[in-house]
């Protein structure tokens, strides 16, 4: 059980988001966000997801991927796959994804992230602190996902080996908004790629 922060008071920085866009990169100026990939495992979350980060990196813009399977193996290698470990999952990584954005950093996102009142607070997290925040479904469907099964990780949960997969013995729900809507069938992940790179344009995250 956790325990609750009492008697703490929010400590303001001195620095400006104007004057850390500043100091940032090549492309200067304040473009602090957070793109929230989600999908089903396999959907494609994570190569889109670091192929951006390549792409804004060499274009001289901070960029910095958070991805699920990573996560899992640092700072929340205490939690599993119960809905209420997915919900403490995405609740630190948002507020992680939040330091990263509020220091200037296009922070790139890539967990499955099934439940959607998770996500909410994730946009949620961003949006108290004015920071934008885009939430893109990677919608590959289950049947290619398994299909594809770059892990392996399909076969074991339908012969039982693992429990509460997504898409199997565990929801996923579907995004009813998202910001936008990425196919993987039938094109690239630099394709895929360039539909969020315009869409981040589009919002005049950068030029
Ligand atoms: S979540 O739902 O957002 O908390 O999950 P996430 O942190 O993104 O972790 C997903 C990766 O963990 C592996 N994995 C599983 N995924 C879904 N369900 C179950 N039960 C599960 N067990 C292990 C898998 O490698 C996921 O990575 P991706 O890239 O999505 O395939
Ligand atoms: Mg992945």
């Amino acid at each position: 059980c956790m325990q609750v922060a009492t008697n703490v008071t929010e400590q303001k920085h001195h620095v400006s988001r104007a004057k850390r866009g500043q100091i940032l990169g090549h492309l200067r100026g304040f473009r602090g966000c957070t793109v929230w990939f989600t999908g089903l495992s396999g959907a494609g979350k994570t190569s889109i997801a670091f192929e951006l980060e390549a792409y804004l990196v060499s274009r001289g813009i901070p960029a910095y991927g958070l991805d699920g399977d990573n996560m899992r193996r640092g700072l929340n290698q205490d939690l599993g796959f119960s809905k209420r470990d997915r919900e403490e999952n995405i609740r630190r990584v948002a507020e992680v994804a939040k330091l990263f954005a509020d220091a200037g950093q296009v922070c790139l996102c890539s967990f499955v992230s099934p439940f959607a009142i998770d996500r909410e607070l994730a946009r949620r997290i961003h949006r108290d602190s004015d920071l934008p925040f885009f939430e893109v479904f990677v919608d590959t469907p289950l049947d290619v996902c398994e299909m594809r099964d770059t892990k392996g990780l399909y076969q074991k949960a339908r012969s039982g080996n693992i429990k509460g997969f997504t898409g199997i013995d565990q929801v996923y729900e579907k995004p009813e908004n998202p910001d936008l809507v990425v196919k993987t069938i039938d094109c690239s992940v630099e394709e895929s790629t360039m539909q969020v790179v315009e869409m981040l344009q589009e919002n005049g995250i950068f030029p």
